[in-house]
């Protein structure tokens, strides 16, 4: 099958035929349709979890994805053969992943029926984004009424943070380069602020001050180094929660500053998918495909991402 994988960390993704997977029992084969990318995967690729995991290689990338169930395994009762799915695929110990022609997850795994009426593409940008959105959300515990700055806000789990934060009946600041400020408005933000304007953090924290002279209630923040997290913590209000999607808080600090910090312990299992189908449904979350393209192109596609400038998901057509 056609695969987009490395054969060691730090070697360029490229495509590759590799075997196709055989599902053991209480695994499901899935003909993936389209597949969701996400940082993580050029950070799997240059290596990121190479002390935590024993990766197989060739490596096949991957998390996200959405597809048809091709072979259940023995002892699968819960789909069937032709059932529209999606999920997260990536099986690293075995080199496999969502970016092929077909990935394996077991059936009580991260997947679930896909919402009625979505189409592949829409689902595989769904599961990593937005089941992180929800827990950066959860996580800061937000009462009506407060205001929240979003930090990294026009990308793939902020455009969810924004529009889940907004939901929670808070007030919303997002940050956005200046053609990215109509569409943060109409996902939910209420006020936005432009982090491109100042090389450092000050100058966000100044254009936040600017309006909300007392401090804000919580930050969500996808992108500040540990340096920047100190900085704009200074924002908040006492008893104010900050929480990272990239474990730059150092909780310690903020307890000590009478502040919540807060690292997002991501994952997705088949109950996120389920509630992220409902806000789906109900129209209360919607995922901004920026771009798709197929399969041989999603090297270039990693690059682009990794080269930063993200306005929506990219998604992958296998
Ligand atoms: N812990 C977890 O489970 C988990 C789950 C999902 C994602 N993550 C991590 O969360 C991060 C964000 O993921 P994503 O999928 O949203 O990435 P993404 O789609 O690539 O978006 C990143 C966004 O951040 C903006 N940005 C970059 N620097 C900024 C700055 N200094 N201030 C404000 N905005 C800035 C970018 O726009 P400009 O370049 O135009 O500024 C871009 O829109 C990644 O590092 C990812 O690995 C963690």
């Amino acid at each position: 099958m056609r695969a987009i994988a490395v054969s060691e960390y730090g070697a360029t993704p490229a495509l590759m035929n590799l075997p196709r997977p055989e599902p053991g029992p209480g695994e499901i084969l899935v003909k993936m349709i389209a597949a969701g990318l996400n940082p993580f995967d050029w950070k799997l690729a240059d290596g990121m979890v190479k002390d935590s995991v024993d990766a197989s290689f060739p490596l096949i990338l991957g998390v996200d994805g959405a597809g048809v169930v091709e072979e259940v395994g023995e002892g699968v009762t819960g789909l069937r053969e032709g059932e529209q799915v999606y999920g997260t695929f990536a099986a690293i110990e075995r080199g496999l992943g969502a970016f092929a022609e077909y990935a394996l997850v077991r059936e009580d795994g991260p997947i679930a029926a896909m919402p009625e009426g979505m189409i592949y593409t829409q689902a595989a940008a769904v599961p990593t984004a937005s089941a992180a959105a929800l827990g950066m959300v959860d996580a800061a515990r937000i009462d009506a009424g407060q205001t929240v700055l979003v930090v990294g806000a026009t990308g793939g789990v902020g455009q969810g943070v924004v529009q889940l934060a907004s939901l929670a009946g808070a007030k919303v600041i997002a940050t956005a380069r200046d053609d990215m400020a109509g569409t943060m408005r109409r996902l939910g933000a209420d006020e936005t602020v432009d982090h491109s304007q100042s090389d450092d953090s000050d100058g966000l924290n100044a254009q936040v001050l600017a309006v909300h002279k007392d401090g804000i209630d919580a930050v969500l923040d996808m992108v500040s180094d540990t340096p920047a997290t100190e900085d704009i913590a200074q924002l908040l209000r006492p008893g104010g929660t900050y929480v990272s999607s990239i474990w730059t808080v150092n909780p310690d600090a903020m307890e000590a500053k009478g502040l919540r910090g807060v690292n997002l312990n991501g994952g997705v299992t088949s109950g996120t998918l389920d509630r992220l189908s409902d806000l789906i449904d109900a129209s209360d979350l919607r995922v901004q495909v920026e771009r798709e393209v197929p399969l041989e192109d999603a090297p270039d596609a990693l690059a682009a991402n990794k080269a930063g400038g993200a306005r929506g998901k990219t998604v992958i057509r296998i």
